[in-house]
């Protein structure tokens, strides 16, 4: 059992996509075992994707990732991480395989929809930046 983080991006949210893309992870063997919606500030976009500071794109992505509302989540099942990933496609939904929720639904590399973790460790942190432990329901 894995657990990892996934977010619906504000142009998810926008784009009514939150039942889609739980639906899509949920039909593929991963449970939901935390659920909110949030508003983070540039602060927080830019504490979450700290790893990224200095590229070309974080100024604008943390803009964007602050711009409006968004759904974060914890999943839970077997290879989590890696299925997500695959559910959701690459990054640049140009270069996303047919059917993934990135090459389906997102306008760019920036603006693709969905985000989840890409480790274990990575994970760990991501899940803790936006859960305690009694806000995780695994059954
Ligand atoms: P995500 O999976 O959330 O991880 C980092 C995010 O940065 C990524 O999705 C995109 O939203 C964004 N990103 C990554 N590479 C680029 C890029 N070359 N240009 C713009 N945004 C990018």
């Amino acid at each position: 059992m894995e657990r990892t983080l996934s977010i619906v991006k504000p142009d998810g949210v926008s784009k009514k996509l939150i039942g889609e893309v739980i639906k899509r992870f949920e039909s593929h063997g991963l449970r939901v075992i935390g659920l909110k919606m949030i508003w983070m500030n540039k602060k927080e976009a830019e504490g979450f994707y700290a790893v990224h500071r200095g590229k070309s794109f974080y100024e604008s992505l943390t803009n964007f990732m602050s711009s409006g509302p968004s759904v974060v989540m914890v999943l839970e099942g077997e290879n989590a991480i890696s299925k997500t990933r695959e559910l959701m496609g690459a990054t640049d939904p140009k270069k996303a395989e047919e059917g993934t929720l990135r090459r389906q639904y997102a306008s760019n590399i920036e603006q693709n929809i969905v985000h989840g973790s890409d480790a274990p460790e990575t994970a760990a942190s991501e899940i803790s930046y936006f859960f305690n432990a009694l806000e995780i329901f695994p059954l």
